[in-house]
C-alpha cells in the first residue's frame, strides 16, 4: 500500500521527465535515426555490423550512421574557412575542382572499427558520398582487428581513410573541411581540448560534432574540456545529450 502511494506521488515527475524526453531534441534525432537507418541493412548486413566489438551502443552508432548520411559536406569556396589558394581555385568552377573542396566525416579514435563502419554506412548514403578519415594510432593491439574490420565490411573502397597517428598531431596541420566530427580518442583533458581546438574551427556551418563519454561521470576529463570549450563556445549549439553522448551543431 505505502509503495503504490510512492509510487502515485511520483507519477508526474516521471510523466514530467518522460515528455521532457520525448521533446528533447537530441531524442528526436535518435527517433528519426532509428527510422531511417532501419530501411539501410538486411538483417544479415545488420546483424554483422551489431556483432563489431566496440564501446557504443547500437542507439549511438545508429545516430552517428544517420549524422553522417546527413552531415553538410558541400563547400561554399567563398566561406571564411576555406584557404585563400583553394578559393583561387573554386573561381574558375568548374564541378570537379568544387567536388575537391567537399567536406569529410572525422572519427577520432577508432578502436577495432564499429563506429567506423556506421560511420561508412551513413556517408555512402550522404548524396555528396564524402569519404570518412579515421584517426587513431592503435597502440594496444587493435590494429589487427581494425583491419580485419576494414576488410570484412570492404571500408576502405567505400571512402574510408586511414590515419595511424595521435589526433593531435594530425590537428596541427588540418586545413579540410568536416561535416561530421566523432570524438572518441584520448579521453585525457588536455588531449580532448587539443581535439577541440585543432578539429572544430574545420566544422562547416551545420555540422556536427559528438562526444562519446562527455556525459555520466565516468570521464571527468572530457566532461571539463566540453563544458570550457564546447558548451562555452558561441560558434556551436548543444543538441542535447544522448546517453554518454554530447551532440552539438555549428
Ligand atoms: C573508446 S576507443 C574508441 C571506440 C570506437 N570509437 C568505437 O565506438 O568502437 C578509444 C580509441 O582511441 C584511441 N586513441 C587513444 N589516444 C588517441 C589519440 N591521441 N588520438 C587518436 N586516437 C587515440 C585508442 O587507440 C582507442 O582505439
Amino acid at each position: 500500500m505505502r509503495r503504490l502511494l510512492r509510487n502515485l506521488l511520483r507519477l508526474p515527475a516521471r510523466t514530467f521527465s518522460g515528455l521532457q524526453q520525448f521533446s528533447n531534441p537530441v531524442n528526436r534525432l535518435q527517433r528519426r535515426a532509428e527510422r531511417c537507418v532501419a530501411t539501410w541493412f538486411a538483417p544479415e548486413h545488420r546483424k554483422k555490423l551489431e556483432s563489431i566489438n566496440g564501446f557504443s551502443s547500437v542507439r549511438e552508432v545508429h545516430l552517428l550512421a544517420y549524422l553522417a548520411s546527413l552531415a553538410p559536406v558541400a563547400v561554399d569556396p567563398l566561406l571564411p574557412g576555406v584557404q585563400p589558394a583553394d578559393r583561387s581555385l573554386t573561381t574558375s568552377a568548374t564541378v570537379a575542382k568544387v567536388v575537391r573542396l567537399r567536406g569529410c566525416i572525422v572519427e577520432i579514435g577508432a578502436f577495432k572499427g564499429r563506429s567506423t563502419a556506421y560511420l561508412v554506412e551513413g556517408a555512402q548514403r550522404n548524396p555528396l558520398r564524402p569519404a570518412v578519415i579515421s584517426i587513431d594510432p592503435h597502440l594496444r593491439d587493435t590494429w589487427d582487428d581494425f583491419q580485419r574490420t576494414v576488410a570484412e565490411f570492404g571500408l576502405c573502397e567505400r571512402g574510408l581513410e586511414i590515419i595511424r597517428g595521435f589526433s593531435a598531431d594530425v590537428g596541427r596541420s588540418w586545413r579540410q573541411p568536416i561535416g561530421l566530427l566523432w570524438v572518441d580518442g584520448c579521453h585525457e583533458y588536455a588531449e580532448v581540448c587539443k581535439d577541440i581546438d585543432r578539429f572544430t574551427p574545420h566544422v562547416l556551418p551545420g555540422g556536427w560534432v559528438v562526444f562519446d563519454d562527455a556525459h555520466g561521470g565516468h570521464f571527468p576529463g572530457v566532461e571539463k574540456a566540453v563544458a570550457e570549450k564546447m558548451l562555452r563556445n558561441s560558434a556551436f549549439r548543444h543538441v542535447g545529450t544522448l546517453k554518454h553522448f554530447e551532440v552539438f551543431q555549428r
